[in-house]
């Protein structure tokens, strides 16, 4: 029996349908050139994997791709609603199409992705961006075919984002941008409501991939030569739930770990209160699993961590970073954390201060706290101002850096296998990529070796940056 989180095959047929139709108008529409796209995405790394669906869905319509709004025929803005200042920067972008419509009033404006999925965004877009032509939600992105039919043909705003439990869209096409590396979601959505946070709300219910179509996806990635492979999901560590397979996150990474290919196999997001032993032995045990672990702590301070939900102490916490450490010699450990939740006191933020000091993480992500509107959070008194929570959010920084500065110390005169990912943004001679640990690391090299393992000694050291000289082939064997 079919599974009832996935979207039935006929309604993908309907939609290729529809993107046949779409392609038909275009050639028309634009009979000497194909029209262009400019696709932007905000937001984490599983926007990005939706952009790259998209991305994917507007090629079999027939349109190119550009890097800038002003030569595109079609601008869509893959939205994230994660904090007040990711959704001020779409406002102010989309703003700024006005005028190339007045220029090019063909031009189709399109909007997608988080911030779509609340209503009162959809309202101020409607009220306010009278020239956007095109919304869609996060539930309703293999429809674009559909709706973009819509669109050319309706004279009509288009706006749909239904709410509701958001099934899984096997089988579209992708259009991948990470060059060497490649997103793989393999979940969706997610339960676990943390009190500050709008990706229930705006993401739905988690549910999960099959194994057999995570594994078939794996299985294209390395075949078209990615390297990197990186499992996303809110939770991986509760993948599987719901499925019609038994198997686990642990269970998952050693399949894809067994298959064949040189490639390496990130993951993210975990969610402390489920990451497990099990999942641990299997960092380690695992070949292809870099041993590297991005652990979201949030707080270092019991009340905090119980209001915002995070069902897990900090001694709990620190005691799974003590297994993870012991488990897997040499694992990297990242977080994510909050300053300024609403009525943290500076003697509770002092708290999330001493566990970074404590875990000596590899680098943190930091937040000053932003409401959402519509989570438990947002109704909470938040009496510190947002210059009080610039200052802890400095001096948290300054703790991380001292770490980050110890530790990248180091690492001189240490060897590293780095998965070569292109020129250096800096210096275009040299060469850039990430050792296992998730750090970036700098060296000479000539550009053949992009794409491939290389050893890497490390000679100096920059802020967050490792530089190095590449050892001859032989000397890595
Ligand atoms: N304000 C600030 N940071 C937030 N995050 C999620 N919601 C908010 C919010 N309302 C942060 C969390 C999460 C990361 C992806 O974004 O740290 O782990
Ligand atoms: Fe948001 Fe918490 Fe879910 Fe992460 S686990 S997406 S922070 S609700």
């Amino acid at each position: 029996m079919a599974k009832l989180h996935n979207i039935p095959p006929e309604e993908l047929e309907r939609q290729r349908q529809y993107a046949l139709k779409v392609r038909e108008i275009l050639s028309v529409k634009y009979p000497t050139a194909k029209p262009l796209a400019y696709v932007h995405t905000y937001g984490c790394q599983g926007n990005v994997a939706d952009g790259e669906r998209i991305e994917g869905l507007l090629s079999e319509m027939g349109y190119d791709f550009c890097d800038s709004p002003e030569s595109a025929d079609l601008v869509l803005y893959n939205t994230c609603a994660v904090r007040e200042h990711a959704e001020d920067r779409v406002f102010g972008n989309v703003g700024k199409l006005k005028n190339y419509k007045k220029d090019k009033p063909d031009l189709i404006v399109a909007l997608c992705g988080c911030m779509m999925q609340q209503a009162h965004v959809r309202e101020r877009i409607y009220k306010s961006y009278p020239f956007v032509n095109l919304v869609f939600g996060t539930h309703v992105l293999h429809r674009l075919p559909e709706l973009l039919y819509q669109t050319l043909t309706g004279g009509k705003r288009v706006v749909c984002a239904p709410e509701g439990f958001g099934e899984i869209a096997e089988h579209l096409p992708v259009r991948r941008s990470g060059g060497v590396k490649a997103w793989l979601p393999i979940m969706y959505g997610c339960d676990n409501f943390c009190t500050y946070c709008i990706v229930p709300y705006v993401r739905a219910r988690e549910r999960s991939r099959e194994p057999e179509d995570v594994l078939r996806e794996a299985r294209e990635i390395i075949a078209a030569g990615c390297r990197e492979i990186t499992l996303l999901g809110q939770n991986v560590n509760s993948y599987g739930k719901g499925n019609k397979s038994e198997l686990n996150f642990a269970g998952l990474l050693r399949e894809i770990n067994a298959l064949p290919g040189d490639f390496k196999i990130r993951f993210m997001t975990s969610h402390p209160k489920d990451c497990t032993h099990e999942l641990l032995e299997t960092i380690a045990q695992c070949d292809k699993v870099s041993k590297h672990l991005h652990l979201p702590v949030q707080s270092g301070n019991d009340r905090v961590l119980r209001a915002m939900n995070r069902r897990y102490t900090r001694q709990q916490y620190l005691d799974l970073v003590a297994d993870a450490k012991a488990t897997v010699p040499g694992l990297s450990l990242t977080s994510d954390i909050i300053v300024g939740f609403p009525g943290e006191t500076y003697e509770e933020f002092q708290d999330t201060v001493s566990l970074v000091r404590k875990v000596e993480y590899t680098s943190l992500f930091t937040f000053i706290y932003s409401p959402r509107k519509g989570t438990a959070a947002a109704e909470l008194p938040d009496p510190v101002s947002h210059k009080e929570k610039t200052r802890w959010f400095a001096e948290l920084t300054a703790v991380q850096e001292e770490i980050a500065a110890n530790r990248i110390a180091e690492s001189v005169g240490k060897t590293y296998t780095v998965l070569v990912e292109g020129r250096s943004k800096t210096d275009k001679s040299r060469l850039a990529g990430r050792t296992d640990g998730n750090v970036m690391i700098e060296f000479a090299g000539s550009p053949e070796k992009i794409g491939t393992y290389c050893e890497v000694r490390v000679t100096e050291t920059g802020k967050w940056t490792l530089f190095g000289e590449a050892l001859p082939q032989s000397d890595t064997e």
